[in-house]
């Protein structure tokens, strides 16, 4: 934030922003090869993979997949349907496919997805997708399933750089930018060059969703998010230098489990539905015993300088997100706080 501020009025000696200055400038482009080079480094993204930077945030992704890997043709998706984005992802794919829901999360006690052996996948299905981490309920995967012969597709929203995946693994990624890479609206998307070729035969497909396009265009088939690109390059070198999602993915667990250990020992204060095994390291979700406190708890949350707790408003009640952004210290912070508030109003 600090860099942005001080070479947001002349970036690079052109005497004027980023946002100003021509995408296809070479100032511009060695910032937006820069950007990529180090997503590509930080994920050990294989050369038979393009890196997209693109407009529309995740949500246009949920059509763009569907569009793309059916490429005209009848196609037929296992969708896991594990929370909110999942159910979101598979309605708008339902438009350009035949979906098969191979499974869902059970939300009637402790929140939790079906074991893999279990999921009711189809033999036909051209692709599995799956949300890695719900961001609302707090569920995450921390395996990566077999998706057999289909191509595995994942929304990476909420997880992509906080631990690391073997991306070989993936036909396709998407993330939103906006929790561990950026500025809200744009959406990088990992594409395995043979399926991004498929796409080129979608005639359907506009041009500015078409993969195959895009990648041809290096991402510019019109003008990119410029400054959003821009933002997440500086983001992504932050990260490099600081052990990289290696160095993330050993913080994050230890960020989360010293909240989840002070959910559970608050003698039902605080508590958080998931189960132990789908527990996220993102997304906290918790309630109080009390629902009427939470207002109170907001309010001296925000009175000792700690903002962001309210639930989404699909869910209600609380939620602490811990992405890359948030340092151990502030994790130490919020338990303190929520200790503290526990014995006074408890
Ligand atoms: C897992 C997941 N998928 C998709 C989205 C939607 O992203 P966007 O608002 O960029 O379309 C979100 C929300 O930010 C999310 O958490």
């Amino acid at each position: 934030m600090q860099q942005v501020r001080e070479e947001l009025p002349d970036w690079r000696g052109g005497g004027v922003s980023v946002m100003e200055r021509g995408h296809r400038e070479d100032d511009f482009l060695r910032c937006a090869h820069e950007a990529e080079a180090d997503l590509r480094a930080l994920m050990e993204i294989p050369d038979d993979y393009h890196v997209l930077f693109l407009h529309g945030g995740a949500q246009l992704q949920f059509a763009a997949v569907p569009m793309n890997l059916a490429a005209g043709q009848s196609l037929t998706a296992d969708y896991v349907n594990s929370g909110h984005w999942a159910a979101l992802a598979m309605a708008e794919a339902r438009r350009y496919l035949t979906v098969n829901e191979c499974a869902t999360v059970a939300d009637a006690g402790a929140v939790a997805m079906p074991e893999e052996g279990a999921w009711r996948r189809g033999g036909d299905a051209g692709y599995l997708h799956y949300t890695p981490n719900e961001t609302i309920s707090g569920l995450e995967f921390h395996r990566v399933p077999d998706a057999g012969d289909a191509t595995l597709v994942a929304d990476m929203s909420s997880v992509i750089l906080s631990r690391r995946f073997a991306v070989r693994r993936f036909g396709l990624i998407y993330a939103g930018a906006q929790k561990n890479i950026g500025p809200a609206g744009l959406a990088v998307v990992i594409v395995r060059r043979d399926l991004a070729a498929r796409a080129a035969a979608a005639g359907a497909v506009p041009r500015v969703m078409n993969y195959a396009a895009q990648a041809a265009a290096g991402s510019m088939v019109n003008t990119p998010p410029v400054f959003a690109w821009y933002v997440a390059g500086l983001v992504l070198r932050w990260l490099r230098k600081n052990g990289g999602v290696a160095a993330m993915e050993k913080q994050n667990a230890e960020k989360s489990s010293v909240l989840y250990n002070c959910i559970d020992n608050s003698g039902g204060f605080y508590r958080n539905r998931v189960a132990a095994a789908w527990r996220s390291r993102m997304n906290i979700p918790f309630t109080l015993a009390a629902p009427q406190l939470e207002e109170a708890f907001l309010a001296a949350a925000a009175a000792a300088g700690l903002a962001g707790l309210r639930g989404h408003r699909a869910a209600g009640g609380l939620r602490a997100s811990l992405y890359n952004a948030v340092p151990p210290a502030g994790v130490l912070q919020l338990t303190e706080f929520m200790n503290h508030f526990r014995q006074t109003r408890g």
